[in-house]
């Protein structure tokens, strides 16, 4: 599974979606869920309860709008609620989504979790756990000078969220040792994911794994013993006014549905999907992580520039090209990929 899986599975939907709009005469016509006409301005009105419609009848919905679909996966999004930019809304399945996860008034929901933290390649460092780096010390090891790899934590917030934990709890001293340790520095998380895979490096901490060990050979996700590591529910929300209404809530709710949860690499943001075999539940590893604190991180903008900037101090600028295009904050438009 890559890093990139939310999105690859975003444009297969939306490809669908698209590829299916000529092809079904009796499109759904009878279904009501707003917006298949194209233009949604009423909101719904009393209180918000989960959508009772099935995703069946969603997807003939979607279908018969026969086009894109808009969804944001960024942070903000207490700010965008705030500015009624945000459609509300809450998919099937949402009553069994931990209550930190999700917006009370279904502005946005959390619709999966990701866990940035140990992977190691065993044919590289053999199947004794003893010899793999987990703790934060390990990485100091001269052992693996030259031959860690980490996405610049001044490149990638929850990276940069990852070195914070770590420097919290063992001082700056440690990001001195370690990059005197020469761990190779590279942009993007899928670098490193990859560069494990094909056996260019041994380990890293600041990527993503599946938390099913049969599916990782060769390379393991590994949570350290008493480190930090980081975990967050990456959000979904529906921008209002949004031409294609139905096929978003298809999205958000497919996201939700069991199968899904029960299909994702890591951990679930329903309740009642079982945490994978040799975990814990995401809340429960305290002093290790707090699946809510990356946000409050990421909400203190100020903070988190003045850190970066005393972590570039030690790692260096940000060099390199950016896997998937370097489109600046200033983009106006999306990544070709996305329209592909
Ligand atoms: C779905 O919810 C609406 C109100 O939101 C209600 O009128 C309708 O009866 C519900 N349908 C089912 C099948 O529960
Ligand atoms: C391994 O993956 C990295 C990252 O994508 C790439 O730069 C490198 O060329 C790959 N090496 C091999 C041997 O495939």
């Amino acid at each position: 599974m890559k890093i990139t899986s939310t999105f690859s599975i975003f444009v297969a939907i939306l490809t669908f979606v698209t590829s299916r709009k000529t092809g079904n005469k009796d499109n759904g016509k009878h279904l009501s869920l707003g917006g298949s006409k194209g233009c949604p301005s009423t909101l719904p009105s009393g209180p918000l309860v989960a959508d009772n419609h099935s995703l069946q009848e969603l997807y003939q919905a979607a279908l018969a709008e026969g086009g894109k679909l808009i969804l944001q996966t960024l942070q903000d999004f207490d700010r965008w609620k705030a500015q009624g930019v945000l459609h509300p809304y809450k998919p099937i399945g949402w009553d069994q989504v931990y209550p930190e996860f999700k917006d009370p008034d279904g502005y946005s929901t959390g619709v999966h979790i990701w866990a940035f933290s140990n992977n190691i390649n065993r044919d590289l460092l053999g199947n004794n756990e003893n010899n793999w780096p987990t703790e934060a010390s390990d990485y100091l090891d001269p052992k693996f000078k030259g031959k860690i790899i980490s996405t610049y934590p001044n490149d990638d917030d929850a990276v940069l969220f990852m070195y914070k934990l770590i420097i919290d709890k063992y001082g700056w001293n440690w990001l001195a040792k370690f990059v005197k340790n020469r761990p190779v520095f590279v942009r993007s998380t899928q670098v490193p994911a990859d560069s494990l895979r094909n056996g260019t490096f041994p380990a890293s901490f600041t990527t993503a794994g599946p938390l099913r060990p049969e599916v990782t050979r060769p390379v393991q996700f590994v949570l350290p013993q008493s480190d930090p590591f980081v975990t967050w529910a990456q959000r979904a929300a529906i921008l209002k006014g949004t031409r294609r209404l139905a096929a978003a809530k298809l999205y958000l709710s497919w996201w939700l549905d069991v199968d899904t949860q029960n299909d994702w690499f890591q951990w679930s943001v329903r309740k009642d999907v079982p945490v994978p075999k040799g975990f814990k539940s995401v809340f429960e590893y305290p002093g290790q992580t707090d699946p809510v604190a990356f946000e409050k991180f990421m909400a203190d903008r100020t903070a988190l520039e003045i850190f970066k900037n005393q972590v570039q101090l030690y790692v260096g600028e940000v060099q390199g090209i950016l896997p998937t295009g370097d489109l600046s904050i200033l983009q106006d438009k999306m990544l070709p990929a996305a329209f592909a």
